[in-house]
């Protein structure tokens, strides 16, 4: 009878915390029932923590077929993350506590708690068994002596043991004793759950406490349809819709003073975005550094020779290590050439991109161990061999020394190669083998990729992040990513593996990131590791346990505090002058840094996030630090981020959710309620997605109305960026992606034009406006958005309006409440079908008086910059 009930609310959209709340003055329901938790083996045990309650032990319902309560956050993506076993306890003070197996090798259990079993605490992940295993774990209490005992069992080859430890407080633990085996209290029972026997706890517990769990299935259930609504049912949704009408009128006297950042960038080396990318390093694998250990040993062909090979068989080529160049880049290239002829060619990533008439500068360190001088010939060729183009170096050098020349390309090509052909017979060793273009973006020496860079920088984005995302956090301690490797020459630079499973060259760092950023007008805004690694790495086991040991903080922290100096010191100071020296002697004026990305919320985490913020807040008041509230809208990472957060005054927090088209739609009044005088909020990733995750109108539309939102938020949203940014065509590890490229084109997706429209088109005041739609259908008004703001340089007037609606938006724009305005406006429309994918805006002259009309296609972006004399009335 309540699942009718609530089905009916459901229907007639009664708002869901009414619902609740009749129902929970129900008058027969039983004080006491027994509840059931454990986890099904189904989806290889990733599914989590399941309940089904019973009021007579015989029969079981479960709460939602495989509808997960906790999830486990151990170990890498993928395959593991796995909830083997969990065990559910009810402590004396009220608090339940879940601990469970995270596999069956790793030396750890996984603990929660929670007070109503829907909300938990971030989890901890206590190793005990450094080389053997830890499974079924159990809790028990005792009384006498106000201890919580977990003990397990640990099979090695055949042996098995069973040990436990003691705990007041579930962070610290007694050393691990072993115990007898038949001492285990063995509490778990088996139970058949709709036909299946899942093994799992029995507890009995308060009515009210399984009515919350059931609740909550059913909200989640709820929300998922309306998240998942797109515009595939949309005929059906709209079926008899008619055009709707939409008047608009503007209230100057509320307008409110918004962030100008709110566009910006973020930079991730995801998808081969930077080396092969953004970067503009034609060569491959050009300092010998590649190694199996990038691929985690997967591919055999990925190590110091890729990319690289022989012309023939009148040469060999051997790696060495004996005396590098820099300790930071120890392979090196040892060509012997039998016949002159013969060489050495490397690939480019995927072929090299050249442009006829266009120069190119080779660079290479030599050192001729025969000690006799060499020529080299350097000749760009074709797939054939033919010459696209050459220039030569002598070489005189008997140790490590560089030399440099450049070529003219004499053919437009996709697929070149470089060929290196020494002129004499005998050795020649070689390192850092470099091709760039002399056209970079802004001309800069080791610099970016013209195309993209123009692309990003036609965003017009307030600020970029970078180098990451995960890469900045990195997999495991040792890849964590440090800037001081990444600035200075570029043969000391310490390239590292990427985490996304390929190759860091390190050339593009923090002096290029930086340099960037002033070239196109934009905040710089790196991102630190919180002196924690990923909590999805492959390496380091027990999740964030491995942070960085505290007796290594402290220098952890300098180089946080050197940064600044880096960025903004005096060139007198020791790091201003290491900006200086890379040709940089006025300071980068840095004013943000993000500290963690996306981190589970552990004690580890806070520890070593607190002592970085202290230390900067201390030295460097000026500077904004960001903090981090884990990698979605919601849970625990979430509510503990907010509260560290909170607790530690962090001006700004970075939020990340990648959500469903529906999501965004049914969520535009996320930042309505967000307390003012708390942390401001960097939206640092989103992206709408859908499956298959594609990139089109519906997906662009998406971000747009919800853009509106942030906008008209923007006195709490300070910043916000799409993520992520590139992908190189045939190397991506992450869909959807802003902009696709590969080695010739530059491929922006639909999404971009909303970025580049709101870029081009910010304000920094919002100015209210009511907006009356002829339809009451919350589903059709959920699809209109509007948001006007005034840009103060140009005193324009932008009204950006979203139409998700299969049909025509008539609108009427009142702009009364504004000074003067010009009769003129250019007007911008991003339009298409849902699944557009080529969509692009198309931009003209509309006239406009205070009162004017305008249609909005179906499926549309509209966009219309009105010109005024002067604004009459100054915001608030
Ligand atoms: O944007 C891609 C990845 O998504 C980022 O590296 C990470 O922060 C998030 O999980």
């Amino acid at each position: 009878m309540k699942n009718i009930f609530f089905s009916l609310c459901l229907l007639t959209l009664l708002p869901l915390q009414s619902a609740i709340a009749i129902m929970s003055k129900v008058e027969n329901e039983p004080d006491s029932v027994y509840l059931f938790s454990y986890a099904t083996q189904k989806n290889a045990g990733h599914n989590g923590l399941h309940f089904a309650w019973s009021t007579d032990q015989e029969n079981w319902t479960p709460i939602g077929p495989e509808f997960r309560f906790l999830f486990c956050d151990y170990g890498r993506w993928g395959v593991e993350k796995r909830m083997v076993t969990p065990f559910l306890f009810h402590g004396h003070d009220g608090i339940w506590h879940c601990i469970w197996s995270v596999n069956e090798k790793d030396g750890a259990f996984a603990h929660a708690e929670s007070k109503d079993l829907v909300h938990w605490k971030p989890q901890s992940y206590p190793i005990f068994m450094e080389n053997n295993n830890c499974l079924e774990p159990e809790i028990s209490y005792d009384t006498a002596n106000s201890l919580y005992t977990i003990s397990w069992l640990s099979t090695a080859g055949d042996k098995k043991q069973a040990l436990y430890t003691t705990t007041i407080d579930f962070k610290n633990y007694s050393p691990s004793k072993e115990m007898l085996l038949s001492d285990r209290l063995n509490q778990r029972e088996r139970l058949n759950i709709s036909g299946n026997t899942e093994t799992g706890v029995l507890n009995k517990v308060p009515w009210q406490l399984v009515d919350g769990l059931i609740k909550t299935q059913q909200l989640s259930a709820y929300r998922d349809l309306l998240w998942s609504e797109s515009a595939k049912t949309d005929l059906a949704r709209f079926a008899s819709l008619q055009p709707v009408d939409a008047t608009i009128t503007v209230n100057n006297l509320k307008s409110k003073k918004i962030s100008d950042l709110l566009v910006g960038v973020f930079f991730e080396d995801i998808n081969y975005a930077a080396d092969g990318g953004l970067y503009a390093e034609l060569l491959q694998n050009r300092d010998f550094e590649y190694s199996l250990s990038d691929k985690e040993g997967n591919d055999t062909s990925w190590n110091s020779n890729k990319a690289w090979h022989l012309n023939g068989d009148k040469a060999t080529f051997n790696i060495d290590t004996v005396s590098p160049i820099h300790p930071n880049n120890p392979h090196y290239a040892v060509l012997r050439i039998n016949e002159v002829g013969a060489g050495l060619i490397n690939e480019g990533f995927d072929g090299i991109a050249t442009k006829a008439g266009e120069k190119y500068d080779f660079s290479v360190f030599v050192t001729n161990p025969d000690k006799k001088s060499k020529k080299l010939i350097i000749r760009l060729i074709g797939k054939n061999g033919e010459n696209y183009g050459e220039t030569s170096v002598s070489t005189n050098s008997t140790g490590w020394k560089k030399f440099e020349a450049a070529l003219t390309a004499t053919k437009t090509a996709s697929d070149a190669r470089l060929e290196i052909l020494p002129q004499a017979t005998g050795s020649v060793a070689l390192d850092m083998i470099s091709l760039f273009p002399q056209k970079t973006f802004r001309d800069h020496k080791n610099g970016l990729r013209a195309d993209l860079a123009q692309t990003i920088a036609d965003i017009h984005p307030r600020f970029v992040r970078f180098p990451g995302g995960c890469v900045s956090h990195g997999d495991g301690l040792g890849n964590i990513y440090r800037w001081k490797n990444t600035i200075g020459p570029l043969e000391s630079r310490k390239p590292q593996r990427n985490l996304w499973g390929y190759h860091q060259t390190a050339g593009l760092g923090y002096f290029e990131y930086f340099q960037f950023c002033e070239d196109i007008g934009a905040e710089p805004l790196p991102v630190i590791a919180a002196g924690v690694p990923c909590q999805n790495s492959a390496t380091g086991g027990a999740g964030q346990q491995g942070g960085i040991p505290m007796c290594d903080m402290p220098d952890y922290v300098k180089d946080v505090l050197d940064l600044i100096e880096w960025a903004n010191g005096d060139a007198k100071t020791k790091w201003g002058k290491k900006r200086a020296e890379a040709g940089h002697p006025k300071p980068f004026n840095l004013k943000y840094i993000g500290i963690g990305n996306e981190d589970l919320m552990t004690d580890i985490f806070e520890e070593r996030f607190t002592m970085i913020f202290n230390a900067v807040k201390e030295k460097h008041p000026e500077i904004t630090v960001i903090g981090t509230v884990g990698p979605t809208f919601e849970g625990s990472d979430y509510e503990e981020g907010w509260k560290i957060a909170t607790n530690l005054g962090v001006s700004m927090v970075d939020e990340h959710y990648y959500q469903s088209p529906g999501w965004f739609i049914h969520n535009q009044e996320f930042y309505d309620k967000y307390d003012r005088s708390k942390s401001k909020v960097y939206l640092g990733e989103y992206a709408a997605h859908l499956p298959g995750r594609p990139t089109n109108i519906e997906t662009a539309l998406a971000e747009a109305l919800y853009l509106t939102a942030l906008e008209r938020n923007g006195d709490v949203v300070s910043m916000a960026s799409y993520a992520p940014l590139l992908a190189k065509e045939g190397n991506t590890q992450w869909n959807p992606d802003l902009i696709y490229f590969n080695n010739i084109e530059v491929k922006p997706t639909v999404d971009y034009f909303v970025q580049q429209i709101y870029g081009q088109n910010a304000g920094d005041t919002y100015i209210p406006s009511i907006v009356m739609i002829s339809e009451k259908n919350e589903s059709v008004r959920k699809r209109i958005s509007v948001s006007v703001v005034c840009d103060s340089k140009s005193n324009d007037i932008i009204v950006k309006m979203v139409n998700m609606l299969p049909v025509a938006v008539n609108a009427k724009v009142n702009l009364e409440d504004i000074g003067e305005i010009m009769p003129s406006a250019t007007r911008t429309v991003l339009t298409g079908v849902p699944d557009d994918n080529k969509a692009r805006p198309v931009a003209d002259n509309i006239a406009v008086s205070k009162d004017f009309r305008c249609s909005l296609p179906p499926y549309s972006f509209t966009v219309i910059r009105v010109k005024t004399n002067t604004r009459e009335k100054t915001p608030n």
